[in-house]
């Protein structure tokens, strides 16, 4: 009995603690220091197995269509994916650098995800990154699968395909 009051005692005392630190302002919410190493190992764990239950879409477009895949770029060019993750020859903006978690190198990782999971990401964004919901601001599913299409392709555009893409009319 004396020890279950004891666990009892202890867990009050830690959602005390645990209020004072987060309400009271010590917890740094600053970008600027990496995640400590287990913060930033759980984060990414979370948001893998989040994508990976949540996306159960299945593609209405042909990925692998070359018309699919050019609109795809030129929708990734135009709403500001480029800004953030960058392009074939195309950088990203300096600022990307300080966003915490920092955006990836999409075709680095092009082959380990899924269309669905790309497609799943973009429409609903990862929520408390900079990695923004373009389903909340109105981009039909369509189009995000068309960027997801691209998006899988990366690895193999070259710079003159995706400024040609990017660019057309
Ligand atoms: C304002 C910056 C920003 C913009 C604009 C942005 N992203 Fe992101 N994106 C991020 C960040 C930051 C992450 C990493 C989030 C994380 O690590 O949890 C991310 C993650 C992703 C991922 C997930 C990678 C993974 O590990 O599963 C994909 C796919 C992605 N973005 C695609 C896009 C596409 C396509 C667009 C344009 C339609 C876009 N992003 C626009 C910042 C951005």
């Amino acid at each position: 009995m004396r020890f279950l009051a004891m666990i009892g005692l202890l867990g009050i005392l830690g959602g005390i603690g645990a209020a004072v630190v987060f309400f009271g302002g010590f917890y740094s919410i600053s970008a600027i220091p990496d995640d400590p190493p287990i913060v930033a190992w759980a984060l990414t764990h979370v948001r893998n197995a989040s994508i990976d239950r949540h996306a159960v879409e299945t593609p209405t477009v042909s990925l692998t269509d070359t018309a699919v895949i050019a609109a795809g770029a030129k929708a990734f060019a135009q709403r500001g994916c480029v800004s953030c993750h960058g392009g074939p020859g195309a950088e990203w903006a300096k600022f990307s650098e300080g966003l915490r978690p920092d955006p990836p190198d999409l075709k680095d990782l092009a082959d380990a995800l899924q269309p669905r999971e790309i497609f799943w990401v973009v429409k609903n964004g990862i929520n408390m990154t900079g990695m923004p919901s373009f389903g909340r601001i109105g981009v039909d599913d369509k189009e995000i699968w068309t960027i997801a299409a691209f998006v899988k392709q990366l690895p193999k555009v070259t710079d003159e395909q995706f400024k040609t893409w990017s660019t057309a009319p």
